[in-house]
């Protein structure tokens, strides 16, 4: 049966928040001071869920998402929101969640900075079954998809033309861009496929073909790899390594680093998650060395060919697992962690604890795990600033670069 509920806030995942028989529930596709109708589900043990199928009072916030697939795709979830709604919702779960789990006052975050709206993303991973699409969302099924609304342009012209192709034995197809107009086709494979055969169709349409048999990537056609630039300097991205996705985000997010590092050029640098090197590279100029340390071979191969691409001789990267013993590094003013979304183990805590640095500047794409660490670092360090940053426009997720200074 449906019920009616009025909304009250919003959660994390921007899911609105009511209230049924002393029960909280969390209302997909709802804003805060709407009225809508919905289901109740009990998805878990006493965890209730509905999703808004009519919308009694609309909030002035409300948007018509521009994605046709919206309603079913797993990929944004806060579509229907204006954007400058969905930066205010962002802004305030950063100022919530560190405020709960660090104790961290409101007026420490920054207003979020925005980017592109849509468009914006430099990569999509399109599964493939039956059809081609994105997973639906809270599910593993497929919703077939001809266009996405976040990806560049050069991305859904490459869609729109392999969608009819036969793709026998690929399970999955990542397209990449550029803003220099590089672009890449990636077919993970599950068994052997008609290489000719993709070769032939794609050669018109992008400038390389990389194939990953068992996990390892070979070139069909094209250099193997592509450029992108941001500010003055240039990175190679291949296949399997990262790259943030929003390039536009990527060039705000590493001026707000450079920034809150305030370096000389008489400081060293510790880049720890460095993936490519491109942090590293990017505050390279107005430091007197940079170490980056990462884990992946791939990416730290990358890394040597971008410090030679850019021509700096102050930036060296080194294969090593944070999380394990890593060398005395002495003498470092500043150390840039950039973690996966799980934040910093204990050991890679008591490593950047032991280096010992004047400065942190902490980037995070998850301020919940941010907000753990900097409960612990804040016992050395003081939170000088947190400014949000919309790398993923349309989603509830936001990147964090925070600025703590030795006490
Ligand atoms: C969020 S990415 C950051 C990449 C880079 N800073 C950038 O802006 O492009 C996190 C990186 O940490 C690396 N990584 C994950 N666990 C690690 C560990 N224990 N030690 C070193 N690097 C690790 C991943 O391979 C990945 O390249």
């Amino acid at each position: 049966m449906k019920e009616e509920f009025k909304i009250y806030r919003l959660d994390n995942f921007g899911r609105g928040v009511s209230y049924y028989n002393g029960k909280v529930i969390f209302i997909e596709n709802a804003i805060d001071d709407e009225n809508v109708e919905g289901q109740i589900k009990e998805v878990k043990k006493n965890i209730f869920e509905a999703k808004a199928s009519r919308i009694i009072d609309k909030s002035i916030h409300r948007v018509e998402p521009r994605c046709p697939y919206y309603k079913e795709c797993g990929g944004c979830n806060v579509m229907h929101m204006s954007y400058q709604k969905q930066l205010a919702f962002k802004q305030e779960k950063v100022k919530y969640l560190l405020k709960k789990f660090a104790d961290i006052e409101e007026d420490k975050v920054m207003p979020i900075i925005a980017t592109k709206q849509f468009g914006y993303r430099n990569k999509i991973t399109l599964k493939v079954r039956e059809k081609i699409g994105f997973y639906r969302k809270k599910s593993y099924d497929i919703v077939p998809v001809l266009s996405c609304q976040v990806a560049d342009p050069k991305i859904n012209d490459i869609l729109k033309d392999i969608y009819s192709l036969n793709f026998q034995n690929v399970e999955e197809i990542t397209i990449k861009a550029t803003t220099l107009g590089e672009t890449m086709v990636i077919l993970k494979t599950i068994d052997e496929i008609d290489e000719e055969y993709f070769a032939n169709k794609l050669q018109y349409i992008t400038d390389n073909l990389i194939v990953i048999e068992d996990g390892v990537p070979h070139t069909v056609f094209g250099k193997g790899f592509i450029k992108e630039v941001v500010g003055k300097y240039y990175y190679r991205i291949s296949s399997l390594s990262f790259f943030q996705v929003n390039t536009d985000g990527a060039q705000k997010l590493y001026d707000k680093i450079k920034e809150y590092g305030s370096l000389q050029t008489n400081e060293k640098v510790l880049d720890l998650y460095c993936g490519t090197g491109t942090i590293g590279i990017y505050l390279s100029d107005s430091a007197e060395s940079v170490v980056g340390l990462e884990i992946n071979g791939d990416a730290v191969a990358d890394a040597q060919e971008n410090i030679m691409l850019n021509r700096v001789i102050n930036v060296k990267v080194e294969q090593k697992d944070v999380s394990k013993v890593i060398d005395d590094y002495e003498n470092i003013e500043l150390v840039v962690v950039d973690p996966p979304r799980s934040g910093l183990s204990k050991k890679a805590m008591d490593n950047v604890l032991k280096v010992n640095p004047n400065r942190i500047v902490y980037v995070s794409c998850d301020p919940a795990t941010l907000s753990r660490d900097i409960n612990i670092l804040k016992e050395n360090y003081e939170v000088k600033e947190v400014t949000p940053i919309d790398m993923f426009p349309n989603t509830y997720h936001v990147e964090c670069v925070c600025l703590l200074m030795k006490k």
